[in-house]
């Protein structure tokens, strides 16, 4: 299938854009006519930016599976969907035809039927990066339950924090998950987090890894018995719930700078549309080209370029379980060589951990079927821009620097890649329907180039976030409020004298860890959850590896005797309550901290401090007691 609204050429691109703007409602009405629809919708657009209400072909009716499996299982039932790679290179690689996949799909989806779950019922899902994750995925938005996908990496009070907020039904885990040399045991973190989850009435839970589980009679449920028995019974078909264009399709819950995460909410029309139209774009995907996105389903990544973009498309999309430094740091390469991977996307943490074992690893590697590759997550550097170039591309493959958010449901400020310029270290330009501007700290814009200011987006487009579960209010004061009649995204950033835009990083207290988005309130509070911890303050510092690490300024109780072995009590707290992925790099402890007269702690001299700063600290005459900055320097953590 060719896809009529590809942009080709650069002045297509351009037309595009001049078309999104004079005419947005004829614009997108024209590509959503592309896909499935039950209903036809009334209005292509309706948004009001100081309320927070942004709907998109409202009155349409549709189901977004039937778009990403139906008509292809139709069209082209044996293309491959899903390409499985697995975390042992030893054991086999599963595929997944269109066909199959919708098969398997519609199984698993009269499974959660059979059990009571129902359209509009919210459903977390806590796997490893197997096919079951996808299929799971799929089979809600077969049925019309809101998925609510956690990663793998988070602890039980996390999942019992989120499936609390979203007041889950049911969970879908693993026995555990395969990850390197690791094994994580899903499912017990599961059992953990429901002791305090009383909305959950079942858990289904996968075999994968084989170990033993406790399984609760009459709460949890096999997998492989559920949807076997379906089969037994001949429940092989399910027909797609009809949905309302602006019905939720999924939560997704992401860090900002509150101690709480939100539940991001994407509805079904618009999402669909934009993850569809910019993975066709930006990637320039051609039809039996296979796209291999290295994110994991848990983060907005994962949902919107290995499911629901590619699989829009009809791709082939290859779903890995492992590393990319197990067995060696040559996988992601194996990976490539194995499948002819055509387009690889991964982020800039994984180009810089990858830089330091050199080129060793890709030495007789044949990367020749790589034909694009792009990045996302967090500001790529200079290096590792040139060096995925030239030793992964060879020269041949254009890089997308793709700038978006959990939030925009899609790629924003992207170069198409081989289409627009691409430029080392910038996303370039906003793709059509986006209408990216620059304001002061006033709200006041920026116009013209070579101009720097904090990023904001003037118009609606399909991706919009609709709400913060439960919560729509904080979703307007979130985004929509800093800079009335303007969504605000959080993000610094530069125009330079050709237009390009080049983003700078966060202006609020969001962290980028290693391309994982970590509130700073958040990390506080679970350091202050340890017993022994009075106060603490958390900041980014720039770390060569994970682009931000996390430096952690705490006062104890009483000065700690043994200042490692708090450290790692520490360490270990912040892994139970948060993650592992959130343990802060350094922890320094301190006696006070530098706070204003009103009590207010200044962030930024502590960020200062933790960049290495030893001078030019700015102005600390306002602080209560100047003292303990001097303190704070002469114990600074290497
Ligand atoms: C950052 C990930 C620079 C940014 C898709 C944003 C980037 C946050 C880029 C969203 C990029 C993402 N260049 N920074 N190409 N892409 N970011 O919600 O700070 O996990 O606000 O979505 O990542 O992170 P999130």
């Amino acid at each position: 299938m060719a896809f009529p609204y590809q942009l080709k050429t650069p002045d297509a691109y351009h037309d595009a854009y001049r078309q999104s703007q004079k005419d947005p409602e004829a614009f997108w009405a024209g590509i959503a006519s592309h896909f499935t629809w039950h209903k036809p919708w009334h209005s292509v657009v309706r948004s009001d930016f100081h309320t927070a209400t942004h709907s998109w072909f409202e009155g349409g009716k549709l189901n977004i599976t039937e778009n990403c499996l139906d008509r292809y299982a139709a069209s082209q039932p044996d293309t491959t969907a899903i390409l499985w790679e697995p975390n042992n290179p030893a054991e086999s690689t599963r595929t997944l035809t269109y066909r199959q996949l919708l098969d398997e799909v519609m199984l698993f989806a009269n499974a959660l039927k059979h059990r009571g779950i129902c359209k509009g019922d919210r459903v977390c899902i806590y796997m490893g990066m197997v096919p079951e994750l996808a299929i799971a995925v799929l089979a809600c938005a077969r049925i019309g339950a809101i998925h609510s996908v956690i990663f793998g990496g988070f602890s039980a009070s996390s999942i019992a924090d989120r499936v609390q907020d979203a007041g889950a039904k049911a969970i879908i885990t693993c026995d555990g998950a395969f990850r390197g040399a690791k094994t994580i045991p899903l499912k017990s973190v599961v059992d953990d987090a429901l002791q305090h989850c009383p909305t959950v009435q079942s858990v289904w839970v996968l075999r994968r890894t084989h170990e033993p589980v406790s399984m609760h009679n009459g709460r949890d449920y096999d997998w492989h018995s559920e949807t076997e028995a379906m089969r037994a019974t001949g429940n092989t078909h399910c027909h797609a719930e009809s949905m309302d264009a602006e019905d939720p399709l999924f939560i997704l819950y992401t860090s900002g700078s509150t101690g709480k995460p939100k539940g991001v909410v994407h509805t079904t029309a618009g999402y669909m549309l934009w993850a569809h139209y910019t993975f066709i774009n930006v990637f320039q995907y051609q039809p039996g080209q296979i796209h291999f996105c290295t994110a994991d389903i848990g983060w907005i990544t994962g949902h919107s370029y290995i499911l629901y973009g590619p699989l829009s498309a009809g791709a082939t999309t290859l779903m890995f379980e492992g590393i990319p430094t197990w067995p060696d740091a040559g996988r992601f390469w194996d990976i490539v060589q194995k499948h002819n991977v055509d387009i690889l996307y991964t982020a800039p943490t994984a180009i810089r951990s990858l830089m330091t074992f050199g080129t060793a690893p890709l030495q007789n590697k044949d990367l020749s079927s790589l034909k694009v590759l792009g990045t996302v997550g967090e500001p790529i550097n200079a290096e590792a821009w040139h060096w995925y170039d030239r030793e992964v591309g060879k020269g041949n493959a254009p890089i997308a620097d793709t700038w978006w958010q959990t939030e925009t449901g899609g790629i924003m400020i992207s170069n198409l890649a081989g289409v627009t310029p691409a430029k080392p270290t910038f996303a370039t330009l906003p793709l059509p329907g986006v209408f990216p501007v620059l304001v002061d700290e006033n709200g006041k814009e920026i116009a013209g180039n070579g101009v720097s200011g904090n990023l904001c987006i003037q118009k609606p487009w399909p991706g919009i976030i609709r709400s913060t579960w439960g919560d729509h209010e904080r979703c307007r004061q979130t985004y929509f409020s800093t800079y009335p009649g303007l969504y605000f995204t959080g993000d610094g950033c530069l125009r330079d004298e050709d237009g390009h835009y080049r983003i700078t990083g966060r202006v609020d207290d969001v962290l980028s860890v290693s391309g994982h988005r970590i509130g700073t309130a958040e990390v506080e509070n679970a350091i202050n959850m340890h017993a022994g911890v009075v106060e603490s303050a958390v900041v980014g510092f720039p770390h060569d590896i994970k682009g931000q690490g996390i430096y952690a300024y705490v006062i104890c109780s009483s000065m700690p005797a043994n200042e490692t072995e708090m450290r790692q009590d520490i360490l270990q707290t912040v892994s139970q309550v948060i993650g592992p992925i959130a343990k802060p790099d350094a922890i320094q402890f301190v006696s006070g901290l530098p706070k204003t007269r009103s009590g207010k702690i200044m962030r930024r001299i502590l960020r200062k401090i933790a960049e290495g700063e030893t001078q030019n600290l700015g102005d600390t005459t306002t602080l209560l007691d100047p003292g303990v900055v001097e303190e704070i320097l002469r114990g600074k953590q290497a």
